[in-house]
Order: C-alpha cells, then sequence, then structure tokens
C-alpha cells in the first residue's frame, strides 16, 4: 500500500519521466500500485500521485474487470467529447465538470515491455486522458470553473492546508 498524494503537495505539480527499464523496481511499484487502487477502489492511478515521478498509471476496466497497467502512454487518436462530472483520488469528496473525449487511444507498454495499444470508451477514456494529465502535472481543477471552486473552496483550503503540515 502507498500513501496518495493530496492537492498542495508540490509532487504532483511536477512532470514525470519515461521508464527507460523495466524492473524489478518498477514491478513492485505496480504492483503496489494496484494494491493501493484495489483498496481505495478507484478507477485510475499514476505513479506520481503515490510520489514516483515515472510515466506509469494503472487503470481498472470495469467491463473487462481486469487491472491494466501502462508505461510511458502515449494518446494515438481522441473522438468526438462528452462532459461529465470527474473526481481524483488526489482531490476527495470534490468533482468537478469535465469535457473529454468520447473514444481515447493510447499506445504504450505493458509490465514485460511489450508494446499495446488500448481504446477507451467514456469512463476508460477519461481515465486515460486523467492519468496523463497526472503524468504532466495537470489537475481537475486546472478545467473547473470559478463557480465550482467556489462551491468546493472549504475542502480545497482543507487540502492545502494539510499539505503544508
Ligand atoms: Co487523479
Amino acid at each position: 500500500m502507498r500513501r496518495i498524494r493530496k492537492f498542495g503537495e508540490e509532487i504532483l505539480r511536477k512532470k514525470s519521466s519515461p521508464v527507460d527499464n523495466i524492473d524489478g523496481k518498477i514491478h513492485e511499484l505496480i504492483k503496489s500500485m494496484k494494491e493501493t487502487l484495489l483498496y481505495v477502489k478507484g478507477v485510475g492511478l499514476s505513479a506520481p500521485q503515490v510520489g514516483v515521478l515515472k510515466r506509469i498509471f494503472i487503470f481498472y476496466d470495469k467491463e473487462k474487470e481486469i487491472l491494466g497497467t501502462i508505461i510511458n502512454p502515449e494518446i494515438v487518436e481522441e473522438i468526438s467529447s462528452y462532459v461529465d462530472l470527474e473526481g481524483c483520488l488526489s482531490f476527495p469528496e470534490i468533482y468537478f465538470t469535465i469535457e473529454r473525449p468520447k473514444i481515447t487511444v493510447i499506445k504504450g507498454l505493458n509490465e514485460d515491455g511489450k508494446e499495446i495499444i488500448i481504446e477507451g470508451k467514456e469512463l476508460l477514456s477519461r481515465c486515460f486522458q486523467h492519468e496523463i494529465d497526472h503524468l504532466n502535472g495537470i489537475l481537475i481543477i486546472d478545467y473547473a470553473g470559478e463557480e465550482e471552486k467556489r462551491y468546493y473552496q472549504d475542502k480545497i483550503d482543507k487540502l492545502i492546508k494539510n499539505s503544508k503540515k
């Protein structure tokens, strides 16, 4: 299990580096990320959220009931768009309205270093976009409107305050 970093912690704003060697340490990291995601019942989790600035994320595919891993992800294609509420494990109990592509196709490496291409629809598309944002230091609050930010101001202030402890 790993501690999930919350909004206000500086690491979430840093850009992650590509993985150039999928070694035992990376496998160990992925294993602990999976355990953490299962425990919190989330949809996706990126390495920077557990304190490691590497371009890795994991996702739960509800349809196929599998936990997937993608290393060094890149967006290949984006089709159409839709708007929905979006949360983040680094922003507990906060949801912002965000427009995302309806379909996102990504490519990257799996845990064995094999190149894979995955298509995500709706929630999974949103997850892919969200997690790749994390790898670039971009967070859901960056998409939020003023009104929504004001609505969650107390919760946001509390997160910032806790991060300074
Ligand atoms: Co997130």
